[in-house]
């Protein structure tokens, strides 16, 4: 075991005996949300959620999967350029190869971390690695072995750890804690197990095994059965101190436990889980919000903690009782997760030195040109729109950041509409400032603009969602649009708002455009395949 190889200072993410009940939030939202068909992030949203995260104080980002393609390999590693605060992290199967790929993508983090998995249960020994478990056994020395020479913090992943043999399981930690492994996960990889079992799976380890009190353990629960979160919680019952989640909860197949469920159930039920985590909850309704736009993912109205109406209270009962006490029928206030009341903020006299607070005060620090042109589209805003609102802001915040470096522009876009077809659009864009106009029909307006872009640039992309929500209430309310295109097995999601549905949609697309364009030029990944 080496002490002085890169990252080999982990003593500030084991907690000592007196921070026994901090637990480490390790957030895979950028490789294990990523699996979840449709999700895919382009790098420049990949580098914008890894600030956010960081911003919230999340301790660990997994920031992708190297060896898998090109544009994770460069994601995890400008990730690991950017951060200073957070450990980010890369995976790595058991290969050597793979192990070598993450440590070079992780190579510039200050501090940075190689997770490594490998199968344990019977039904993956026999079915995907034709292994007996002495194989097994001998792949975690070599591949935790190999990793620790590479990098100081290594945590080492059972996958299907909940339907391998408990006394089996226990060797195979045994092995990985011989090799150098400093953190150990316990994945729910099918979302299987249930909470009181996967507490006595950690405990039974952390009793029996030598060494089992040097690393941290972690969860990592799939949600197939909808009990990803309230297994995580069994598991730090159990003795785990690290938390694998996903912002929205997304991830392979039903998802991987929500990052803000976690944290906030750690937060106010404090008194029967005397667990805490540093994370900064009033940063989480951005994440999600933010999560939410790039992946084109909605998130359901009902969702707890994030949702639209998590902290809407509609029955006279309700509200009578809220007026008069809101602990009758609140047990967190929106403010602790950042979903303030949707405020007022300014109206086209506002300066900038007031639009640049405001943004602040909702997370945002732009740099002097993108804080310039959001100022511009602010005002344009407020010519259309008499109350501007913090999510209109928000919206056009993220809109600005999505589309500002975009090769292609919508410069102008007449659309004619109503019950007399056919309709018609009028579009001109801007291919790195040369104009190209087009004119399509269609079967219904948004079908014309589209048409329109084809015309104007033709492409064989396939459209797989388009989706529309209104930012704020009102009839003169921004429209928020995704879109998601995919060719060749790409996928690029697209985002725009904009008061006219129409002017938005076609922006979205143009802006799913772009992001597809930008992947096949470098020559950024397809989907991972599943089965992790
Ligand atoms: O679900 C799982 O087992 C995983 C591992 C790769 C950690 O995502
Ligand atoms: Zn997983």
């Amino acid at each position: 075991m080496t002490a002085t190889v890169p990252g080999s200072d982990v003593s500030d993410i084991a907690p000592p005996r007196s921070e026994r009940d901090r637990v480490i939030v390790f957030d895979t939202t950028m490789r294990d949300g990523e699996q979840s068909p449709g999700a895919s992030m382009s790098l420049e949203e990949k580098l914008e959620l890894a600030k956010i995260l960081e911003d919230m104080r999340v301790d660990v980002i997994e920031a992708g999967f190297p060896i898998a393609s090109n544009g994770d390999f460069e994601a995890v590693r400008q990730v690991s350029e950017i951060i200073t605060e957070s450990i980010v992290c890369g995976l790595a199967r058991a290969g050597m190869a793979d192990i070598d790929r993450c440590a070079e993508a992780i190579k510039k983090a200050k501090r940075g971390r190689i997770h490594t998995f490998l199968s344990t249960s019977p039904s993956h020994r026999d079915h995907i690695l034709h292994a007996s478990q002495d194989d097994i056994l001998e792949m975690i020395t070599k591949s935790v072995t190999h990793a620790r020479n590479l990098c100081g913090d290594v945590e080492w992943s059972a996958q299907d750890a909940t339907r391998t043999e408990q006394d089996f399981l226990r060797r195979c930690v045994d092995a990985a804690i011989k090799a150098g492994a400093t953190t150990i996960n316990l994945p729910d990889t099918v979302g299987y197990t249930y909470p009181s079992e996967y507490a006595d799976i950690f405990r039974d380890i952390i009793e029996n095994v030598d060494g089992a009190d040097r690393v941290i353990f972690s969860t990592h629960c799939h949600n197939d059965l909808g009990l990803a979160v309230a297994n995580s919680l069994a598991g730090v019952q159990g003795g785990a101190r690290q938390v694998e989640v996903a912002v929205n909860g997304i991830g392979e197949r039903a998802g991987n436990a929500a990052l803000e469920e976690i944290v906030m159930a750690l937060k106010v039920r404090g008194d029967r889980l005397p667990f805490h985590t540093g994370v900064e909850t009033q940063h989480i309704t951005r994440a999600s919000r933010y999560v939410s736009a790039i992946t084109g993912f909605p998130v359901q109205f009902n969702k707890a903690i994030v949702g639209k109406n998590a902290f809407a209270h509609e029955s006279g009962i309700h509200q009578d009782g809220m007026l008069k006490d809101r602990g009758t029928y609140e047990i967190m206030q929106p403010d602790d997760v950042g979903q303030g009341a949707s405020n007022l903020v300014m109206g086209k006299h506002s300066g900038r030195h007031a639009f640049r607070e405001k943004l602040k005060a909702l997370g945002y620090e732009l740099g002097q040109n993108a804080l310039n042109e959001a100022f511009q589209r602010f005002k344009d805003l407020a010519d259309k729109k008499k109350h501007v609102f913090d999510d209109d802001l928000v919206a056009l915040v993220d809109d600005a950041l999505a589309s500002g470096a975009d090769r292609i522009q919508v410069k102008h876009l007449r659309v004619i509409a109503g019950t007399e077809g056919p309709q018609e659009a009028f579009l001109t864009v801007t291919v790195e400032g040369e104009e190209k106009s087009a004119q399509a029909t269609g079967d219904g307006p948004v079908d014309a603009v589209f048409n329109a872009i084809h015309a104007v640039m033709p492409h064989d992309a396939i459209l797989r969602l388009f989706q529309v929500h209104a930012v704020t209430e009102g009839t003169d309310a921004q429209a928020q649009v995704s879109v998601r295109l995919e060719e060749d097995g790409r996928i690029a999601t697209g985002q725009a708002a904009d008061t006219d549905t129409l002017t938005a949609s076609a922006k979205a697309y143009v802006n799913a455009l772009n992001n597809l364009l930008a992947r096949k030029e470098k020559n950024a990944p397809q989907a991972i395949a599943s089965g992790f």
